[in-house]
């Protein structure tokens, strides 16, 4: 297949585009370098021997979108665009809802007007709210916690009645738990501007000594050690569950966990990061982070049944991994 992928420059589309490369597929990237690096496209060259074309645009740009579909055939599209930080989405809300928003709905109409079916869009656990783990995709979903969750959510439902209006047209929901880990080649990671406020990047940089230490959001929750709880999984295997949805991807609305099943513990990551990588990663515990929840890990069944897709890679490959990355890049 020919497939357009938005945001192919950033942490995981640029992973994705290493692994439909490898599954013969054709791929064209679309991205306004705004939380990315043009470097990272000879990097996956040097990975995978091809250089993808490439277009600078931005996807809310309707015009410069229908170029790309008036000059190429293509066959699917992976929506992987958009504005992910939290924080700064309940700061900057009118610029989250804009981009998030107007590019998934702009993409799905040049998609629809050149007749392609395939659709698939990065979701997000956090469109669960705080629920009881683990979590399935028939869950009724509750109300987010910050205008960043909200896009997803509302992302999701606008595609959902996109294809209950348009027949030939099919989506793949992928609500993905907590990405981490890089390319084992070290030449691909994650690579957030500033300060980090995910665990593994800001663990990376305690490790690396340019942050003095980690500060651990509460120990007081209902956990093993009072910790907070997540799915975190590899980002190589999520690169590789897109492929099969995609490949998979013949009509309707289709909704998947992308997680590995199992939680883990903020203490059991960095115990389980200093151990595998022989660093020191110095922390103290502090309060809770607000709209933080306890626990979040997914019911992974539906994938392995249906996509025939399984998370693969476990904690130790994700530290070992994320620190390959942070030594040899950031
Ligand atoms: P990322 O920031 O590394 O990648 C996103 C890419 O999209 C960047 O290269 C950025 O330059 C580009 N982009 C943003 N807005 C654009 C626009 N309007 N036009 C063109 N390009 C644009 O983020 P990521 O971690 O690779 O996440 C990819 C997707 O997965 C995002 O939609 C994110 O919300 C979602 N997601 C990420 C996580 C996570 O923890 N990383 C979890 C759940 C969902
Ligand atoms: N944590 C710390 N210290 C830090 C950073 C995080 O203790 O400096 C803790 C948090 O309290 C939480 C865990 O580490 O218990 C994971 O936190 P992250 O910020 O790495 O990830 P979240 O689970 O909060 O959120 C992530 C993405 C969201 C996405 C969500 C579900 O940032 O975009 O996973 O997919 F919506």
């Amino acid at each position: 297949m020919k497939i357009l992928v938005t945001g192919g420059l950033g942490f995981i589309g640029s992973h994705t585009i290493i692994e439909l490369i490898k599954n013969n597929h054709e791929v064209i990237i679309a991205d306004n370098l705004i939380n990315s690096k043009i470097e990272v496209l000879d990097k996956l060259c040097q990975i995978t021997g091809i250089k993808p074309a490439f277009y600078q645009i931005d996807v809310t740009d309707e015009e410069k979108l229908t170029e790309i579909f008036e000059n190429n055939k293509i066959d699917g599209v992976i929506h992987f665009a958009g504005l992910k930080s939290v924080g700064e989405s309940v700061s900057k809300p009118l610029e989250y809802y804009y981009n998030n928003l107007v590019s998934t709905m702009v993409l799905s109409k040049v998609c629809i007007k050149y007749g392609v079916q395939k659709f698939v869009f990065s979701s997000s656990a956090t469109v669960y709210g705080d629920q009881p783990s683990p979590l399935r995709e028939d869950m009724e979903l509750k109300k987010t916690t910050n205008p960043y969750g909200e896009t997803k959510a509302m992302s999701e439902r606008i595609l959902t009645d996109t294809v209950n209006a348009n027949k030939d047209f099919a989506v793949s929901l992928l609500r993905y738990f907590n990405p981490v880990g890089a390319h084992e080649s070290g030449l691909l990671g994650e690579d957030p501007n500033g300060i980090p406020n995910n665990l593994m990047p800001f663990v990376s940089k305690v490790a690396k000594g340019q942050l003095k230490k980690l500060s651990i959001f509460g120990d007081d929750y209902e956990t093993v050690d009072g910790t907070g709880v997540r799915d975190y999984i590899h980002v190589v295997d999520l690169a590789k569950g897109h492929v099969k949805a995609i490949e998979k991807l013949d009509s309707g609305v289709n909704i998947y966990n992308l997680g590995t099943g199992r939680g883990t513990s903020v203490l059991e990551l960095i115990n389980a990061f200093m151990k595998v990588n022989a660093v020191d990663v110095p922390y103290e515990i502090v309060g809770r982070r607000p709209g933080d929840i306890a626990t979040c890990y997914a019911d992974a069944d539906k994938a392995e049944k249906e996509l025939n897709w399984k998370a693969e890679l476990g904690i130790e490959e994700m530290v070992r991994d994320a620190w390959k990355f942070e030594q040899q890049n950031v």
